[in-house]
């Protein structure tokens, strides 16, 4: 039985979606230092968070206090097109507000599974715990398919239960990930969907209209126990839902 509390925030476009992230983000960090004296941020991959990075990069807040980490990574080195933390470097922690060593990367370089194994350690290190490690907020998107960070339909990591993070090959795209698992997901305080474009409208209605007892999309698992879940979509991706 899950306790968490679930919104859904429409807004107009991408930008409009981005700017509303920013707020949360901030609002987030604001409450953890408040309460906890650190901010535990875990970033998503792909593209449409690019302009949130890129918000970040000019804002104003204490991120000494702020620890970055990662959802998933695709197993590549740090300087390759398709490495995740090239993208939220490029946008955001380049800017070097948050100290470098509280930036905590997946090692893709050293292939998926050593890097998972390694990330594990990081996280038990950095949280200072053996208890699944609970992030102020988890930043998420989501593909057609509906996966989501990167479990993907099928894949050994959606049904892994003991380990924080997880490695897995993903068919479809012939590539090997590095991924937090929905156990460390749904242990988050707050998990924030941003979900943009038309093209994920199909996948998006699916989501939010899972059944409990029927099969769902990888992203209709993230359901954190105790805590929030907020799915902040543009009109876009909104289009297919009864009211969008
Ligand atoms: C990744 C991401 C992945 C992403 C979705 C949506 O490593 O690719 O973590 O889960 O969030 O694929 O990607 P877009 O934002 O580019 O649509």
């Amino acid at each position: 039985m899950t306790t968490h509390r679930t919104e859904l925030v429409q807004r107009k476009d991408a930008e409009a979606l981005a700017a509303h992230a920013r707020a949360v983000v901030l609002e987030r960090a604001r409450a953890a230092l408040a309460e906890r004296g650190a901010f535990r941020l875990a970033l998503a991959g792909g593209s449409t968070p690019r302009t949130l990075y890129r918000m970040l990069a000019t804002a104003q807040a204490d991120f000494a206090r702020w620890h970055v980490y990662f959802g998933d990574e695709r197993a590549v080195p740090p300087e390759h097109a398709d490495s995740n933390y090239r993208m939220a470097h490029e946008a955001w922690l380049g800017a070097g507000q948050v100290p470098g060593a509280q930036v905590h990367r997946m090692r893709g370089e050293l292939g998926a599974g050593s890097a998972a194994a390694q990330y594990e350690r990081e996280l038990v290190e950095s949280f200072g715990s053996r208890e699944v490690p609970r992030f102020d907020l988890v930043l998420l998107g989501m593909g057609e398919d509906g996966h989501t960070a990167s479990l993907f339909p099928g894949t050994t990591a959606l049904v892994e239960t003991r380990l924080f993070v997880a490695s897995t090959w993903v068919e479809k795209l012939s590539s090997n990930r590095i991924t937090l698992t929905l156990r460390t997901l749904n242990a988050a305080r707050q998990a924030l969907f941003l979900v943009a474009g038309a093209d994920k409208a199909r996948a998006l209605r699916e989501v939010l209209h899972a059944r409990e007892d029927g099969p769902r999309l990888p992203a209709a698992l993230v359901r954190p126990w105790e805590g929030e879940l907020t799915w902040l979509v543009d009109s876009a991706a909104a289009s297919a839902l009864a009211h969008g």
